[in-house]
């Protein structure tokens, strides 16, 4: 097969192609060198160097004084931080929700200290501020870069107006390991939606122009490959070559980084033997170096004091040498760039060079924020009617609605009639108000919407609505499962509300297996044993592994978790006010032992077939290798149907397009919105290819009995890969492809050649 190194100017062109497709560009070539602040420079060459070390530290604020802070009776704690500002200690604090005791630290930074630096508020507001709104690996499942664009946009409004001006977010990590409890904080597997769900998220929290009131600046993280993480155990190592690195965990982090983000974090993992914070390659050579990337890097929490318990340094002053080299300019919460930097520099164990680089990278963003200029900009009271607006809720619903996976529904259950049904509400989660936001809601205090609430607002007689709890979320409860078949017993139908709590995943919360916690699988059994029919409300922060009565239920909902608007979103799908309409971002495997598992996986060279058990296949014994639901997996209420694909003269040039049309009709009684999904095989290559990988996709409307044509322009660029020496290449050859609705269905496909 040939190997044709591609040219800049054809690079350039595959990423024009890439952006015409939607899919992400490829490496660029760096941007322009920024112009220096004649500000910032003249600010530098005043600076101490224990000014400029303070420039670098990042504490966070003490939870209690943020939460609690009175400005009348400030605490002892408060009083500490205030002192360190007033000695230049500190570039900023983070987590603050007090308003009040952030106007009191910035007037003392700006007014009390020698030179008047502004501090920068940072603030993990990774689904929503106040109004929160889906966990991000549910809002990927709307497969609508725009929704996430407008979500990100409210909740800087909203993170703005109570003093914040940097998010650490969007978390951009892809995940292929459902025991990975962080999988719930970004878009799932694959690449090209998660590069889309990225830069959509840098846009809608830093708006038109940093310099607004409402921009916050964007922070993708954790850079990098943190989810790859072996064994999806939080915080373990990553082992990868370079050239997954490059294809698969770098991209979306390029297409933040495009979008405009001028920060990011370097995440707590190795990668091959080398922990982030000290990696000089990846933040160097790859980041700033190849990528041209102008903003600043703060290390996680703790994380250049981590590289001693990684077995890298020796002691906290190697960590601080070894970070700071590296190029990791922000120090979170440990401290130590202000304990040991002024030292390292006087014995020039680190050059001042490097010091300033850092000072001026952290100084440039935050004159970028207009912090400067007015650095009450994002602290001026009397905002809180940002906070929370009608708009915002009904924002929240619609994304509620447009999360939810439909994986199955046998019979039709679904849409369930309004009235003259009795309902059973069952399960842990029936009107459960702990557990509605999920992970990582740092700043959300009102009440969400929860599921009975909302099942009993949207029902005509709320009193054909019975709520049993049956069991808690791992443990049975004394005369529980009666309870529940006994409530099962009195209904037409059951909604069986089980799953995760909001504790089972997210950070340091990686589980050894993917199942329902075995209490509910025995409620779940008990119910589906009195023969009422079962929708399946599924609360989840990753895919599980479902099996028994679980699996086996006329219908299941991946309802995840969906924020403050939990409750109404579900019972617009439930009856029908909304056809679901989300796709799976993950795979949900058949069982736990399958993890790692992702459909944009590799052939073998003893490929099993999808649908038996063959001897000395690449299978499980008993195992297919194919998920539960696929990748792009999502039922509506149409009844669609793929026809009539076409693709052109079927052949391509590599500097062509070929158009791809193929025929979707919705045969169903109700409208749907449908995700169509490109697939595309290279069948034969250089380096071997995954089975499928996603080149673009589209969300359309289809009325009963209405059918669209669906056409997608594919280039030979879009068809490029990392080569054998590591650089893009297009080969001519066969190449499969389809037009489907999941990364396993069958679709509409065929094949074309792509010619030299
Ligand atoms: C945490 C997380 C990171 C978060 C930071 C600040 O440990 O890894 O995602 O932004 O600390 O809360």
């Amino acid at each position: 097969m040939m190997n044709q190194p591609i040219t800049r100017r054809t690079m350039l062109m595959a990423t024009a192609a890439a952006a015409a497709l939607q899919a992400v560009p490829e490496a660029m070539a760096a941007p322009p060198r920024r112009r220096r602040s004649a500000r910032v420079e003249a600010l530098i060459a005043r600076m101490t160097v224990e000014e400029k070390a303070g420039q670098l530290n990042l504490p966070t604020f003490p939870g209690a004084t943020a939460a609690g802070f009175n400005p009348a009776a400030p605490g002892a704690v408060f009083e500490k931080l205030l002192a360190d500002v007033k000695a230049s200690r500190l570039t900023g604090v983070f987590n603050s929700s007090s308003l009040e005791a952030m106007r009191r630290l910035q007037e003392a930074a700006v007014k009390e200290t020698r030179l008047g630096i502004p501090l920068l508020f940072g603030g993990d507001v990774i689904h929503g501020y106040r109004t929160i709104f889906p966990v991000p690996l549910a809002e990927a499942s709307s497969f609508d870069p725009d929704l996430a664009e407008r979500t990100a946009r409210v909740a800087a409004t909203e993170a703005t107006a109570m003093g914040l001006d940097w998010n650490f977010a969007p978390m951009v990590d892809i995940a292929r390991d459902a025991r990975w409890g962080r999988i719930v904080e970004g878009a799932g597997e694959d690449v090209l939606l998660g590069s889309q769900m990225a830069a959509a998220r840098v846009r809608g929290f830093q708006g038109r122009s940093l310099r607004d009131d409402d921009a916050m600046l964007a922070c993708p993280k954790h850079f990098a490959a943190y989810g790859a993480a072996e064994a999806g155990l939080d915080y373990n190592i990553v082992d990868l070559s370079e050239h997954t690195l490059r294809e698969v965990y770098l991209p979306p982090f390029k297409a933040a980084f495009d979008a405009g983000a001028l920060s990011t974090m370097a995440s707590f993992n190795e990668i091959n033997g080398l922990p982030s914070n000290a990696n000089s390659w990846l933040l160097g050579d790859v980041l700033r170096r190849e990528w041209g990337f102008g903003g600043f890097v703060v290390s996680d929490y703790n994380g250049d004091l981590e590289t001693i318990d990684h077995g890298l340094a020796a002691n906290e002053r190697e960590a601080v040498k070894l970070s700071i080299m590296a190029g990791v300019d922000m120090s979170m919460a440990s401290g130590l760039y202000l304990k040991h930097l002024p030292d390292l520099v006087a014995r020039r164990e680190v050059p001042m060079a490097v010091l300033n680089d850092a000072v001026r990278r952290v100084l440039t963003v935050k004159e970028a924020l207009g912090l400067f200029d007015d650095p009450y900009r994002r602290l001026a009271a009397g905002r809180e009617q940002r906070l929370r607006t009608a708009v915002h809720v009904a924002l929240a619903r619609e994304a509620a609605q447009r999360s939810i996976v439909m994986l199955k529904n046998e019979g039709d259950l679904l849409p369930v009639p309004t009235s003259g049904k009795r309902i059973a509400l069952i399960g842990p989660f029936a009107d459960d108000k702990a557990n509605l936001n999920g992970p990582w809601t740092v700043f959300g205090r009102d009440p969400a919407i929860d599921l009975a609430t909302g099942i009993r607002a949207a029902v005509r007689n709320p009193a054909l609505v019975s709520v049993t709890k049956g069991s808690n979320v791992n443990a049975s409860i004394a005369g529980g499962i009666e309870a529940a078949v006994a409530a099962a017993r009195e209904a037409d139908v059951v909604l069986l509300a089980i799953g995760e709590d909001q504790n089972m995943s997210g950070e340091a919360s990686s589980r050894a297996d993917i199942v329902i916690p075995d209490a509910q699988q025995a409620l779940a059994e008990a119910v589906a044993a009195t023969g009422k029919p079962i929708v399946v409300l599924l609360k989840n922060g990753r895919p599980l592994a479902l099996k028994g009565a679980v699996l086996n239920a006329e219908a299941i909902l991946v309802t995840w978790f969906l924020g403050s608007q939990t409750g109404h979103g579900i019972a617009d799908v439930v009856f029908g006010r909304q056809s679901p309409s989300g796709r799976l971002p993950v795979s949900f495997p058949q069982v736990a032992g399958q993890v790692p598992y992702y459909y944009a996986h590799k052939n073998t060279g003893r490929p099993n077939p999808p649908d038996k058990i063959d001897p000395y296949r690449a299978r499980y014994l008993g195992v297919t290798h194919r998920a539960r639901f696929p990748f792009g997996h999502g039922l509506t209420y149409g009844q669609i149907v793929y026809s009539a694909l076409d693709l052109g003269g079927g052949t391509i040039k590599r500097g062509g397009t070929l158009t791809i049309a193929a025929t979707v009709t919705n045969r169903g009684k109700r409208a749907a919105v449908e995700t169509v999904q490109l697939y595309v095989q290279d069948v034969a290559a250089s380096l071997t290819r995954p089975v499928r990988e996603l080149k673009a996709y589209r969300r359309i409307a289809l009325a009963p009995g209405e059918s669209q044509q669906v056409t997608f322009n594919l280039r030979g660029t879009d068809l490029a890969f990392l080569g054998r020496n590591g650089r893009p290449v297009i080969e001519p050859g066969l190449f499969r492809v389809w037009v489907a609705p999941s990364a396993e269905a069958a679709g509409v496909n065929g094949s074309f050649t792509l010619n030299a």
